[in-house]
């Protein structure tokens, strides 16, 4: 049980056949690698690491780390007392805070692992660098624009390591993904089309009514940008990686539709973001109705990559012959009449397009309804990768760039819809990474 983890990723990266292309082409990966992995554990045995934020997210990160075996959870933090229980009772012999400040002034803690409300994100991390500690935050970077880059700052002149859960970095179906719709799978990449549905009022219940906004953090704008920031980061973040560049304006419209119940956030979004050369990603995410579920779609002119679910679609798929498409269409009733006479079997309908594989064997597809039990959804890759670099001190390429890059996108998204305005990209926010 204990290697778990670093087994599944000695496989999944000699499944994507992890040589000097890869590597260079996502660099972040390159601290994944299973003989480094060894060699770090060999030669310092376990990453010493404390858990600032011990509610859901966290202890889902308590179980992953279980299973790490180059980690240690030597401490735990949490100002709520029922959590930081429940997280005790996971790592017994961890010493307990309820001030991160305190836990800082740990010497013996390489690194700290942040799950806390995205309006502590920034302070946690500014703090936790200062102190000299290696950092792994929880997306999204930041709360507003002007944080974003006073840690993207601060990191830059930090010799520490800093990663960011953008765990579709590290997802195999979106790596391969990748790279194949760079290798032409789909044709030249014409848009994107990216959305998230739940039906759920994202309400936890809180004990004292004088708890509500610490407990129910993410329905208020103090603490957290809503839906942006919660869902559409990790969405943002794979459109960019698709396109190589930035978007250099958004529009959009948000509001609150169903769950009327004093929350300060948008229920329901609905965004352009136009790059540079007319291509666009629209997004839309709505928490009152799941039909949708989740989906990444990238756009190619000749076919069309899920990366969500890991299939790809083609416009002509000669892979598929008519005569099994229109079998299956009869056996599966998928219109009222067949046109059987006509040109194509294929009328213009999205069902009757045939997924293929975007890598071997059985993956894990999430609905989109949690991703705190999201399984091998590469939350598990990038923790162990993270731990990797307490060990050795080695800093991760592009992931706080792409971290800083996402994040800024929401943050737009959301001024576009406040403000009903088309807004530019900012120049001051513009950092060398983005290309536009
Ligand atoms: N990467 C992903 O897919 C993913 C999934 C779920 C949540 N998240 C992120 O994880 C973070 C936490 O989300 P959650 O659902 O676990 O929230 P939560 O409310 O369940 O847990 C947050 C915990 O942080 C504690 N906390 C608040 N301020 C603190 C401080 N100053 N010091 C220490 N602890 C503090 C709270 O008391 C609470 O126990 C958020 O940023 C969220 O966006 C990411």
């Amino acid at each position: 049980m204990a290697e778990t983890i670093d087994n599944g990723k000695r496989q999944f990266l000699k499944e994507l056949g992890a040589g000097a292309a890869l590597l260079a082409a996502m660099p972040w990966l390159k601290a994944c690698s299973p003989e480094k992995t060894e060699a770090a554990s060999q030669a310092r045995g376990q990453a010493r690491v404390a858990l600032i934020g011990c509610g859901s997210r966290g202890q889902y990160h308590l179980t992953m780390l279980r299973d790490i075996a180059h980690a240690r959870v030597v401490a735990l933090c949490d100002p709520y007392e029922v959590n930081l229980r429940a997280a005790a009772a996971m790592v017994p012999d961890a010493k307990l805070f309820s001030d991160y400040r305190s836990l800082l002034e740990d010497r013996s803690i390489d690194g700290v692992i942040i799950a806390t409300p995205l309006g502590s994100h920034a302070r946690i991390t500014l703090d936790a660098l200062e102190a000299g500690k290696h950092v792994f935050c929880e997306k999204a970077m930041a709360l507003t624009l002007d944080e974003c880059k006073a840690v993207y700052e601060a990191y830059q002149r930090s010799p520490k390591a800093l990663y960011y859960c953008m765990q579709r970095m590290y997802d195999p179906k979106y790596i391969e993904g990748i790279r194949k719709i760079r290798e032409g799978l789909i044709g030249e990449v014409v848009g994107m089309r990216c959305h998230w549905f739940r039906n759920a009022d994202w309400r936890r219940p809180v004990p004292d009514p004088s708890l509500e906004r610490q407990i129910n953090w993410r329905l208020y704008k103090e603490h957290s940008a809503g839906l942006m920031t919660e869902l559409a980061c990790h969405q943002l973040e794979i459109c960019n990686w698709a396109a190589d560049k930035i978007p250099v304006e958004v529009a959009g419209l948000g509001d609150i539709v169903y769950w009327k119940d004093g929350r300060e956030v948008y229920d329901s979004v609905s965004l352009t973001y136009r790059y540079s050369d007319g291509r666009k990603i629209t997004y839309e995410s709505l928490i009152s109705n799941k039909y949708n579920a989740m989906e990444d779609q990238i756009l190619g002119k000749k076919g069309t990559a899920d990366l969500t679910r890991g299939v790809y679609y083609l416009e002509e798929d000669d892979t598929v012959s008519g005569m099994k498409q229109l079998l299956a269409q009869m056996r599966d009733k998928t219109f009222g009449a067949i046109p059987a006479a006509g040109p194509s079997w294929r009328p213009e309908l999205r069902n009757s397009y045939t997924p293929h594989p975007l890598i071997k064997g059985p993956q894990s597809v999430n609905g989109g309804q949690s991703m705190v039990s999201a399984d091998h959804d590469g939350s598990d890759l990038i923790l162990s990768a993270f731990c990797t670099s307490c060990i050795t001190g080695e800093k991760v390429e592009n992931v706080v760039e792409e971290a800083y890059c996402a994040t800024v996108l929401c943050l737009l998204g959301n001024l576009a819809m406040d403000t009903k305005t088309v807004v530019t990209f900012p120049e001051e926010y513009k950092i060398p990474y983005m290309k536009f």
